[in-house]
Parts: structure tokens; C-alpha cells; sequence
């Protein structure tokens, strides 16, 4: 389905996030014909280029997977690059410059905004913004993250552009929320009985979520080193995989109603217990390039949260995440509480665990008991797995082209609401400030010490890394004890 006409303008268009992933979705759009041909794509940029030297920079070919040259011909003619600064920006020429494109290319007033730039010129952008604001058609506003540094910086930051925007005209951007496993957690719990009525405190356990990354700060220390774990994917990923897994079931697909629902979760967190939160920092992350010496940001970050909702009663979700880990991964597991009456073999059941891949191998997995050839009843665990690209194919769309493509089409499931902001920056303001200073833990593990005691204390353990079958031959193996 083309989408309706609109001209896509990117502010921030020499930075990373462009060329790495928001130009190869418009290229993935474009490829499928989501995105109308008619437009153009407005970049706007700090730097002197020319147009062929901008294109150049894009490095189309490196950052696209198996591009067509004949496409990629196609969507640079749609490009069109103007150099500006946003601090001495002439709004009367921009404009100029902005009607005049869209007479050429005979595009509609339609427009969408993509901000890919750190949120202290968020406000800048907004004077341009403002320029628009009176014409026909559309005006949509896409935000990255982070969006503000604590609760007062984000509310200060939702102030200046709601005082120019409309609620329903901000997108604010969680690519999280664009992960093809993680738009399947909704049909997961709400499209098949067999989970809907499983997945209470009567039946649960508890839930693991986990995002853990191979990767350490690499170039981007400047940001990073301001910002730790906690704020860098706790107060964004990690409550939002935490709101959908843990929302009632919405009484319409309507995307206000849904996000009523998961902004339901997060206003019902229990603030963290001191005891129950665990800050690391990988060993020599103070030696990397452009982190202070002295720094004490954590690079790992778990804890320990309950849900005041009568669904959640006594069950405790248990979250992290941390660089320069021993594996990559992200997923969610829902171990459920299991019987011990028949375990008299001394061969005990294991408990059921749901387990949704998120990355890399996505798919969903369920681990159940299976009684072993013979007579004896002894049990053993294993694995049914789903494999999404097994099933699907390999080309399942990237996050970022699931929300450009949202945002073209108004959809705003997939997008924050400035509540559920409002309220993980209040959790996260409170687990900061309740959190010790970071352990320091060996790279290439799983983390300190100190967050396996965590879990430990009350009677449970991580299931560490990715459970899926294809990474290993043996079963047996797939699947830790979960006692
Ligand atoms: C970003 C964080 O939002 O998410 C990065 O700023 C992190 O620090 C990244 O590495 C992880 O995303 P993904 O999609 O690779 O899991």
C-alpha cells in the first residue's frame, strides 16, 4: 500500500542514525512501494555538501543490503539537500526554498518531520517546525530518543513542543517498538486463548527481561558516558517490553485504548527497593576513548520490580541489561510456577517458560516437561520452538522502516505517549537515586556477581543467554535448570 503524498523532511540528515538506518528503511519503503515516489526527501544538514557530495556521504551501498542500483538512482533524484544551521536558520528563505520544492516536485502540504538530532536543538527545530504549522494537510513530528534526561528535563523538553505541536502530531520514536517480536507480544497474549488465560499470577511466576549486548560504548562515549545504562535502555526498551507484556487486554484495537493500557503498567510500578537494584561498569571502561576517567556510569544495569495490578499480585519482573556482556541478545522469559507433589523421583519437573526471542533469532519458544522413553517416569524439558524467518523468510522489515512506515500511515500504537514517558522517567529518577554505585564486572560475562544474588535471594536464578534450538544440537542444553 503507497502511502498518501507527503514530503519527508530530516533535520540532522549528517548524523549517524541517517545513514545507518533511516535513509536504507526510506530505501526499503521505497523498494515495496510504501512510500510515494512523487515526494521528495528533504535533508537538512550542518555541512557545506553539494548534493553528489552528500549522496556520497550516505554510502548508499555500504549501508543498504542488496541494493538495485536502478533504485537507488531512483531515490537519490528524490533527495534534496539544503545546508543548514538550525542556530541562524532565515525562516522566510527556508520557507521559500521548502515551497518552491514542492512545486517542482508537485508534492501535497502534507509533511513529516523526522528529528535525528540530540534533543538539546529540539528546540530550534521547532521554529522551523513552527513555519508549517498553518498549512493544509498533515504535520507529523518524529522524535528520537532520549527524550529528556530525568523527569524535569523531559517535561521541560514536552512543554516547549507541545506549545507548537499537538499531541496526535508527535511520534516519539522506540525502536524497540518497531522489532517485528516485539509487535508480537500484543498477538501473542491477545490473539491465542491458550496464553490469554495463562498469563496471571496464578499461573506466572515470574518474568525475566533481558537486553544484553556484545558491543561496549565504541564511538559514542560523549553520549553515553552522560547518560548509563539505565537511562540509555531501561527507561525506554526495557519498561516498554515490560508495559507490553504485562498490560491487560485493550477492549479495542484502538491505538489511544492500547496505549492506555500499557501506560496503565508503567504508572503501577513499585518504586525499586534499594536491596533490589544492581549497577555495573565493565572492567576498563574508563580507559575507552572520550570516557572520563573517574566515571561512574553504569554500563549494566538489573533490578528487581513488582506491578501494583491485581494481575501481577506477588510476582516479581526481573530486568537487564548491560554492555560488553558475554553474549548479545534480547528476549522475554515468563517462567511459570510449577508442582513439586509428583516430583518423587528425585527427577523433578521443570518449570514452563515462555520465551520470546526478540534478537537475534527471533521467534517465540515454549518449554515443557516430556516424560523419557521407557517405563520410569522421569521427565525432561523440552523446547517447541517458532522461528520467524524459518517461517517467514528472511525479509522481515527492519524497526526503523515498521516506523517510518507508521508514521506515514498516522498510526501511533508503536509510539510513546507523553504519559508513559512521563511516568518511566519517575520510576527511573527513583531507581537512580536508590541504586548503589556500579560493581565492576569482567568483560565477556554476564555481568557482576552481585545481580545473580539478586535473583538468588529469593529463591531464583537468570536463565542466561538466548534459548533457541539453532544454537545448539542438544536439546539438553538449550534449556538451563530453572529451579
Ligand atoms: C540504543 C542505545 O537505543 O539501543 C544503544 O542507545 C544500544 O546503546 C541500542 O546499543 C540497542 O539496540 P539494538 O536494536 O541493537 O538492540
Amino acid at each position: 500500500m503507497t502511502t498518501e503524498n507527503h514530503m519527508i523532511v530530516l533535520l540532522g540528515s549528517t548524523g549517524d542514525l541517517a545513514k545507518r538506518k533511516i535513509i536504507p528503511a526510506l530505501y526499503q519503503l521505497f523498494r515495496k512501494a510504501q512510500v510515494s515516489v512523487q515526494c521528495p526527501i528533504v535533508c537538512l544538514g550542518r555541512r557545506e555538501y553539494t548534493k553528489e557530495q552528500f549522496i556520497e556521504h550516505l554510502e548508499l551501498s555500504r549501508f543498504i543490503k542488496k541494493s538495485d542500483p536502478q533504485l537507488i538512482e531512483q531515490l537519490t533524484t528524490q533527495i534534496v539537500y539544503i545546508q543548514q544551521d538550525l542556530k541562524t536558520f532565515a525562516p522566510e528563505v527556508l520557507k521559500q526554498q521548502f515551497d518552491q520544492i514542492a512545486q517542482t516536485y508537485k508534492c501535497s502540504s502534507n509533511k513529516l518531520f523526522y528529528l535525528a538530532l540530540p534533543a538539546s536543538v529540539f528546540s530550534q527545530a521547532a521554529d522551523i517546525i513552527q513555519l508549517f504549522s498553518g498549512d493544509e494537510g498533515w504535520l507529523r513530528v518524529v522524535f528520537e530518543k532520549p527524550f529528556g534526561d530525568d523527569l524535569a528535563s523531559a517535561e521541560e523538553l514536552n512543554n516547549s513542543i507541545t506549545s507548537v505541536l499537538q499531541e496526535e502530531q508527535i511520534y516519539r520514536v522506540d525502536h524497540y517498538l518497531g522489532k517485528e517480536l516485539v509487535q508480537n507480544i500484543f498477538t501473542l497474549r491477545f490473539h491465542n486463548e491458550l496464553f490469554r488465560w495463562a498469563w496471571h499470577c496464578e499461573a506466572i511466576d515470574h518474568v525475566q527481561i533481558t537486553a544484553s549486548e556484545e558491543l561496549g560504548v565504541e564511538d559514542r562515549a560523549g553520549y553515553y558516558d552522560k547518560s548509563g545504562a539505565v537511562r540509555d535502555m531501561i527507561q525506554n526498551h526495557l519498561l516498554q517490553l515490560l508495559s507490553l507484556t504485562a498490560m491487560e487486554p485493550p477492549l479495542s484495537n484502538d491505538p489511544e485504548e492500547i496505549r492506555n493500557r500499557t501506560g496503565e503498567v508503567i504508572q503501577s510500578l513499585i518504586p525499586v527497593h534499594q536491596d533490589d537494584v544492581v549497577l555495573g561498569q565493565y572492567e576498563g571502561y574508563t580507559d575507552e576513548n572520550g570516557v572520563d576517567s573517574n566515571s561512574t556510569t553504569e554500563t549494566f544495569a538489573a533490578f528487581k520490580v513488582y506491578i501494583d495490578m491485581p494481575r501481577w499480585q506477588g510476582v516479581p519482573f526481573y530486568l537487564k541489561t548491560g554492555k560488553k556482556l558475554d553474549e548479545r541478545y534480547a528476549d522475554i522469559k515468563v517462567v511459570f510456577k510449577h508442582n513439586d507433589e509428583l516430583c518423587n523421583t528425585g527427577d523433578c519437573d521443570q518449570p514452563n517458560v515462555v520465551v520470546i526471542r526478540i534478537q537475534p533469532d527471533d521467534g517465540i519458544a515454549i518449554a515443557f516437561n516430556v516424560k523419557r522413553p521407557g517405563r520410569s517416569m522421569i521427565t525432561e524439558p523440552v523446547l517447541m520452538d517458532f522461528c520467524h524467518h524459518c517461517h517467514f523468510g528472511p525479509n522481515t522489515p527492519e524497526a526503523y522502516e515498521s516506523i517510518l512506515l507508521n508514521v506515514m500511515q498516522g498510526e501511533p500504537t508503536a509510539f510513546a505517549r507523553w504519559d508513559w514517558i512521563k511516568n518511566s522517567w519517575k520510576f527511573v529518577d527513583h531507581l537512580r537515586q536508590a541504586a548503589q554505585p556500579p560493581y565492576i564486572y569482567s568483560q565477556g560475562s554476564t555481568g557482576p556477581a552481585e545481580s545473580d544474588a539478586l535473583a538468588q535471594r529469593s529463591g531464583r536464578h537468570w536463565i542466561h543467554g538466548e534459548i533457541s534450538p539453532r544454537r545448539s544440537q542438544q536439546q539438553t542444553q538449550i534449556l538451563p535448570s530453572v529451579s
